[in-house]
């Protein structure tokens, strides 16, 4: 029998990043490891990070320098760096930080046990390649099959070729890769073996998803939702983050045809300026991706829209901020996420002139967010009265209470004492906060 160790890991970033986490947990649990929640606990900590904004190597080092004491207590704890900033900077990481065993790229999460064996013979080990073979298949779950929470992530598809000016993605993640589709099903009907009613589907450019099918043809996106949506208890289906240009007709049609397809979509524009959407590299105009959300809502009318923005990109004036504005007020967004440019060296757009002063960055980003906010709360108080399907998630904080998440991907509030953890009911929405709403059983 092999020794128990404990492994404790820290996610930044991505939902992609959250599905790692999960995947390099099972892949050192064949090591002997099981997942605790508190550093001090853990005999091999592992740091998984982000690097799509500043700072991101600053941060990896702060949180190593937190973990020195630790280090100094427990000589034989063993310190790991995964994720972009590992993809990025791990070399110069491991040589500026004694403390760091071990550092691993995203694709290179399948050799975790053999590196992993190597720091324990005291070798320091690094892996940032991009290798050929699968890590998928490579990270296939050992020991016993944990039941899994109602909702879950699953990878589809790896990597950008989009080369927007502004992002690390293509550098940090690599070109554009798809997961055939049978070993997706194969992986999804194990999730839902294990409890899961939910499943997301993720890549950097999801839509542009083009995996071969078991029939030996490509298959895209569309063609998976539909195959998955025929596992009978996996009853939601989502994807995230489609790009404007992959956002295919038989992808659309899903969206109006598909039951388990959830009207909520996350479809990043970053800019409403033509002018700035060109310099970004974004290959898609603004009217462009106003006439893709005329047809999406089309084929589903109630779909909620989210996406991405980004204020202050290099020579941004303010007739193209009112731009973004201008696009926002057209679309109406459920909820977006919204980002102050952040330069990323060895990306195109950071060797340019005509960078915007922070404070106008930073005024232009409050007034975006207002806008947004207003929609959103919007968007919340028309929930009201109408009627939903929750999967319900865990306990509230109220005895007898449950929370779960709607159609639109909104928190819920129940009371229902019968209620369990993966139950999918209709709700009708009683009331809205700031950040959720209240509802009955209908
Ligand atoms: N600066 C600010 N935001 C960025 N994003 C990507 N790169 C940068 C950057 N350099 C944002 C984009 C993308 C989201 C994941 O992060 O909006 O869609
Ligand atoms: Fe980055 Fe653009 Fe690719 Fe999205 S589409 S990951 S923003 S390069």
């Amino acid at each position: 029998m092999s020794e128990t160790k404990k492994l404790y890991i820290r996610t930044y970033g991505c939902q992609m990043n959250v599905y790692d986490s999960e995947r390099m947990a099972e892949a050192l649990g064949g090591s002997g490891y099981t997942e605790v929640s508190s550093p001090e606990e853990a005999d091999m900590i592992l740091l998984n990070t982000c690097h799509i904004r500043e700072k991101a190597a600053e941060k990896v080092y702060s949180e190593l320098g937190r973990l020195r004491s630790l280090k100094n207590e427990k000589p034989e704890l063993k310190i790991g760096v995964a994720g972009c900033v590992a993809q990025a900077e791990g070399a110069e990481i491991m040589a500026r930080q004694p403390l760091v065993d071990l550092v691993v790229g995203p694709q290179s999460y399948h050799r975790l046990p053999d590196m992993e064996a190597r720091t324990r013979r005291g070798e320091k080990v690094l892996e940032t390649e991009f290798p050929e073979d699968d890590k998928f298949e490579t990270l296939k779950t050992r020991g016993p099959k944990a039941r899994r929470a109602p909702a879950a992530f699953l990878t589809v598809q790896e990597g950008c070729d989009k080369f927007c000016a502004f992002c690390v993605v293509p550098y940090t993640r690599g070109a554009e890769v798809s997961r055939p589709a049978d070993r997706i099903l194969a992986e999804a009907r194990d999730l839902v073996s294990r409890g899961v009613r939910e499943i997301t589907l993720l890549g950097q450019n999801v839509n542009a998803y083009h995996g071969s099918g078991p029939d030996g043809r490509d298959w895209g996106l569309a063609r998976l939702v539909r195959s998955l949506a025929e596992i009978d208890d996996l009853k939601r289906i989502r994807f995230t983050t489609s790009h404007p240009n992959d956002m295919e007709d038989d992808l659309i049609a899903a969206h109006g045809d598909c039951d388990k397809l959830m009207p909520y979509l996350h479809l990043p524009v970053q800019s409403g300026s033509n002018r700035i959407l060109k310099r970004m590299n974004r290959s898609h105009d603004r009217d462009s991706y106003l006439r893709l959300i005329e047809r999406i809502r089309a084929a589903r009318p109630d779909i909620a829209m989210s996406g991405d923005f980004i204020v202050g990109f290099p020579e941004e004036t303010d007739a193209d901020f009112q731009a973004t504005l201008d696009l926002v007020r057209e679309v109406n967004y459920a909820t977006a996420f919204t980002f102050k440019y952040s330069t990323r060296p060895g990306t195109p757009a950071a060797e340019r002139s005509g960078q915007v002063p922070p404070e106008v960055a930073a005024e232009r980003l409050g007034a975006l967010q207002a806008l947004l906010a207003e929609q959103q709360q919007a968007f919340m108080q028309g929930m009201v009265g109408r009627e939903v399907g929750v999967l319900f998630e865990k306990a509230g904080r109220h005895p007898g209470q449950m929370v779960g998440k709607s159609d639109y991907l909104h928190a819920v509030h129940v009371h229902g004492p019968a209620l369990k953890e993966g139950d999918l009911r209709r709700v009708r929405i009683t009331s809205a906060g700031p950040n959720s709403l209240a509802g009955e059983l209908v």
